[in-house]
């Protein structure tokens, strides 16, 4: 069945509000391909693309997408170059597209390490982009969950020692609103590619009650038909929420 077909069967009812992807196997493709690992990343951004024109096409409101861990920087020196620039580039090649599909664009992560790394037209670009009132395509950049929390803690503390916060209103909103995913909603699905099935710091918060969803299919090869067939599977679970 083509993924139009499939986008039919979508109950709208039902539809996820967010949906979180890490996207990984680029390298595992690479190996298979007997190319090297670059062109697995290359390959991985078509992927991108297509996953994010599917999901407006579907009407998602939130997609995140896992491009560069906190742990990242632990490759090659090369790789790690070459992944960055190229998360940029892609973004600079496809931002106006974004723009002119209504997506809404913002980058979650930590900023420290890259300020060189952030293009300027990127940067304005997406700010403009935040008028928008399409999908919210969230590029989770130096992300690390742990390091979110620690950001999160740290703004807390200083606001509660200038008296602008209570200690005592700290509750679950509260913490979510210091995240750099503020005022979005958690993520109701989690996909994961190439067989792995763990979260490595991926939204380590947000994803207290999400509903995760594996394939073997390395992130270069995900398909438009895959995406929605995770999106049909979550309408089949029972949430329960600790509820009975
Ligand atoms: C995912 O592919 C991309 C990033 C982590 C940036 P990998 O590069 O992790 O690919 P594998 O896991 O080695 O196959
Ligand atoms: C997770 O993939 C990070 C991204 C997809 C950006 P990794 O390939 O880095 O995760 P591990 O090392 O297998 O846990
Ligand atoms: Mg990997």
């Amino acid at each position: 069945m083509n993924y139009k077909q499939l986008i039919e069967n979508i109950d709208k009812e039902r539809m996820p509000k967010h949906i979180a992807i890490i996207m990984d196997g680029n390298g595992r493709w690479a190996d298979a391909q007997n190319t090297n690992r670059i062109n697995g990343h290359k390959q991985g951004v078509l992927a991108v693309r297509r996953i994010v024109e599917t999901a407006v096409e579907a009407g998602l409101e939130y997609l995140t997408v896992y491009a560069f861990s906190t742990e990242n920087w632990r490759r090659s020196k090369k790789e790690v170059n070459y992944l960055l620039k190229l998360i940029m580039d892609s973004l600079v090649k496809e931002i106006d597209d974004l723009i002119a599909n209504n997506v809404i664009i913002r980058f979650i992560g930590s900023k420290e390490e890259l300020e060189k790394n952030y293009n300027k037209k990127v940067l304005n670009t997406c700010k403009s982009s935040w008028k928008n009132t399409g999908l919210h395509l969230n590029v989770a950049m130096n992300y690390g969950g742990r390091r979110e929390l620690i950001d999160a803690f740290k703004l807390m503390s200083d606001d509660i020692i200038s008296g602008k916060i209570s200690k005592n209103l700290i509750n679950d909103e509260m913490i979510s609103n210091y995240l750099y995913t503020a005022y979005m909603p958690d993520p109701d699905l989690i996909i994961r590619t190439s067989g792995e099935e763990r979260l490595s710091n991926f939204l380590v918060w947000q994803s207290a009650y999400s509903e995760f969803w594996f394939t073997k299919t390395l992130w270069p090869d995900f398909s438009r038909q895959e995406f929605i067939q995770s999106i049909l599977d979550f309408q089949e679970r029972k949430r329960r929420f600790g509820s009975r």
